[in-house]
């Protein structure tokens, strides 16, 4: 018995300590960020309809090259400089001859939801968190631009 107790006083300092680690980044995701420049825009959109007809305006372009050139590309050709690092490459934004072939509505699953949600791979993240609905509804509608084709 008395072999254990060194051990049991470190196995109570690691508990501490994974504890107040634990702790400190728990407080620190509380920190409020920033808000992003869509959720100050308006954010009683958020969860309402959208309204009509959906506009793509630069600064829609301007979430995409913030957010998703990095893996579709500059021009959403798949060709982002991460693209060659993930194991399924990103779509090509471009290709009408594939996207045509899907609906408005499983594009806006794939972004909010991430690739998993539309049976794609988990490599396209969510981004429900990050961006409202009615910036989604935006990207989809850029994405049709950049396609020049239209829904399923
Ligand atoms: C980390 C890299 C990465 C980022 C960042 C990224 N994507 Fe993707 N995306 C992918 C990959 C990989 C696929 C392909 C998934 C597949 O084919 O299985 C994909 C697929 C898609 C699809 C097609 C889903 C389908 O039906 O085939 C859409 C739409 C899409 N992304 C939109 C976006 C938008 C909009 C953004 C920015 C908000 C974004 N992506 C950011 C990697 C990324």
């Amino acid at each position: 018995m008395k072999k254990n107790s060194p051990t049991l006083i470190l196995q109570y300092c690691v508990f501490l300590i994974s504890v107040s680690i634990i702790g400190c980044s728990e407080k620190s995701a509380e920190e409020p960020r920033p808000p992003l420049k869509a959720e100050s825009h308006s954010p009683a959109l958020m969860e309402e309809a959208i309204p009509e007809p959906v506009v793509v305006t630069e600064k829609t372009r301007e979430t995409y090259q913030w957010y998703c050139a990095q893996c579709h590309g500059i021009q959403g050709k798949g060709d982002g400089i991460n693209a060659k690092f993930l194991t399924v490459p990103p779509r090509n934004h471009t290709k009408a001859s594939y996207l045509e072939t899907r609906t408005d509505e499983q594009f806006f699953e794939a972004i909010k939801f991430g690739g998993l949600s539309v049976g794609r791979a988990p490599c396209m993240p969510a981004w429900g968190n990050t961006l409202s609905d009615s910036t989604i509804h935006e990207l989809v509608r850029y994405i049709r631009e950049l396609c020049q084709c239209e829904a399923l």
